[in-house]
């Protein structure tokens, strides 16, 4: 069955294929590592292996899929490098000097598994090697710096790191909208945009397209960060996988805390309608696109 066919009736099915291809594109890359040395590779092959959702990679594959009628091999290496980069903020996030967490994707992290100095070396090495594969593996070398370019602000100093430092500063104190607004955006909303432009420049779009499937990306992203702020309050640690309440116990600045459960709520469907909307040039071939949108509206991990 093709992807567009799957999608129309079953959305799970349509993500399913696509972690099953990322998995496997993660596994292989990290096979073909040949001089990491062992302790590295086990921490490095424990982290990416745990049971992540793989969203941020999926869209770069429905992206380029949109865009090119199909994905391709350079698309599941932009896939596997935004999620390698992902799951090395999800590393560090967990440390004891941010939020200290001991769960990650159902399993104990990375610094409780192994310890705290491998933990950051294996942050240090998943976004490293994720910049490595984009400059060694996508054929075209004009896409292959565009492609760097992307991840590198998405990621960097005025990007997540900059939304993880503001989340780390808010704690504990009177959180405002606009600082919200701010952290969610930095620390989440513009991974999504990235994967969403990475996977429309592996299909080759043209800059309106480009743009375009960028803020949609960045309106599910926001969407994204406040559904895992409702989670962690409404949810249980065994569905999440990672410990709940732990916004609450560290005084995070979140949706729930500065708005309300009910307002957070709204305003994550009003993103989600603005995000489906923005996908109306690109007609029924956006189906995927419109059911992710919604879908992570009703997620419970
Ligand atoms: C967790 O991201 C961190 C946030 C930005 C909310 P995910 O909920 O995508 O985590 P995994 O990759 O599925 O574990
Ligand atoms: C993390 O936000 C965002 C990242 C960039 C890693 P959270 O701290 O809320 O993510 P979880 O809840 O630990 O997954
Ligand atoms: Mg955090
Ligand atoms: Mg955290
Ligand atoms: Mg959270």
């Amino acid at each position: 069955m093709s992807a567009s066919r799957a999608t129309a009736f079953d959305f799970d099915a349509a993500l399913t294929d696509k972690v099953r291809i990322i998995n496997a594109t993660l596994h292989q890359l990290l096979a073909e590592q040949r001089e990491v040395p062992e302790q590295l590779r086990t921490a490095l092959d424990y982290t990416l292996s745990g049971p992540g959702k793989r969203i941020r990679s999926a869209l770069v594959l429905w992206c380029c899929e949109l865009v090119a009628g199909r994905e391709d091999a350079g698309a599941r290496i932009a896939a596997a490098a935004i999620e390698m980069v992902h799951t090395y903020s999800l590393v560090h996030d967990d440390l004891p000097a941010m939020d200290d967490d001991d769960l990650r994707r159902g399993r104990p992290t990375c610094h409780k598994a192994f310890d705290e100095a491998t933990a950051i070396l294996t942050g240090d090495g998943l976004l490293t090697l994720a910049f490595e594969i984009l400059a060694d593996r996508i054929d075209d070398p004009v896409l292959a710096v565009r492609l760097i370019g992307e991840l590198a602000r998405a990621a960097g100093p005025a990007g997540m790191v900059a939304g993880q430092i503001a989340d780390l500063k808010a704690e504990n104190t009177v959180g405002t909208v606009a600082m919200l607004e701010y952290i969610h955006t930095n620390k989440t909303a513009k991974m999504f945009r990235c994967a969403a432009r990475m996977g429309a420049l592996c299909g080759g779009a043209q800059a309106g397209p480009l743009e375009t499937l960028g803020q949609y990306g960045l309106k599910i992203g926001l969407g994204f960060q406040i559904a895992d702020d409702i989670l962690d309050v409404s949810a249980s640690s065994e569905q999440l996988g990672k410990t709940a309440g732990k916004d609450v116990q560290a005084a995070k600045c979140t949706y729930p805390a500065v708005v309300g459960i009910e307002s957070a709520r709204e305003l994550e469907r009003r993103l989600a309608r603005e995000a489906v909307d923005l996908l109306d040039p690109f007609g029924a071939g956006a189906e995927i696109l419109r059911r992710l949108a919604v879908m992570l509206l009703d997620r419970n991990r």
